[in-house]
């Protein structure tokens, strides 16, 4: 009690830490895998999205030749874009969907490999938190599902951006649907943090390749079209990487 301000200094740290906690709000270093490429310097891998149908739509046979090329290639892992499972996510850990449309229908050998994988805006409208728990992990070690993450493969950084909370109309439209904000609120300050996250990763990037995943496209020609959130907020960060 002797020095009373900074026993105050350190409470209001401590309670700002907790609040921190209690919200993972902070910014803080992106989490960041890595995935060394092969002795040859050499890296193969799938990029796969909008998928998870039970098989159905033709998800089984789009599978299936996948495998084949993914023996072909040799590849080291796969990258899934989102929506990984319709129509509406996950309901938990424990819903058989994971298991109905990913494990028993990515059987071939080649593709049993990591899978790094982002969110859609359909996973949002299931139970966002459950496909990135690391619950889904003990059933099929290969689901590796984060929001926001970075997959350092020596040659190239892969920076997996969460773009769902970005677009402003599943907030203030969301229909029918329901959307699993749970961790990504307040919305902007959300995004800010992400984006510091970002920018800082990338500056500190050193891999000759710098490729950003994500689920929705900054440019588009097809039915969605742009998204104008991204290329407001996001394509600026993505840019200084050139300078
Ligand atoms: C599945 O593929 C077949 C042939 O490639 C196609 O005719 C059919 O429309 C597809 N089904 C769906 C639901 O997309």
């Amino acid at each position: 009690m002797a020095n009373g301000r900074a026993d105050m200094a350190a409470t209001t740290l401590a309670l700002l830490a907790a609040a921190a906690l209690c919200c993972g709000m902070a910014a803080a270093a992106l989490p960041r895998v890595e995935h060394p490429a092969r002795n040859d310097g050499t890296l193969s891998l799938l990029v796969v999205g909008d998928w998870g149908r039970g098989g159905t739509h033709n998800q089984s046979r789009v599978a299936e030749q996948m495998g084949r090329v993914g023996e072909k290639l040799g590849i080291d892992f796969v990258i899934s874009t989102g929506d990984n499972f319709y129509e509406n996510g996950l309901k938990g850990v424990h819903d058989q969907a994971f298991e109905e449309s990913f494990t028993d229908i990515y059987t071939a050998q080649s593709l049993q490999k990591p899978w790094y994988l982002v969110l859609g805006n359909h996973d949002y409208r299931g139970n966002a938190l459950a496909q990135l728990s690391p619950v889904l992990r003990k059933i099929d070690s290969r689901f590796i599902c984060m929001r926001s993450f970075i997959v350092n493969a020596e040659i190239v950084d892969f920076f997996f951006v969460d773009t769902t909370p970005f677009q402003k109309k599943y907030w203030t439209h969301p229909g029918k649907h329901q959307y699993d904000w749970r961790g990504v609120v307040p919305r902007g300050k959300y995004i800010a943090n992400l984006l510091k996250d970002l920018d800082e990763a990338m500056e500190k990037s050193t891999a000759m390749w710098k490729i950003v995943v994500g689920h929705h496209t900054m440019r588009s020609v097809s039915d969605h079209g742009d998204t104008k959130e991204l290329l407001k907020l996001l394509l600026p960060v993505l840019k200084v990487i050139q300078k």
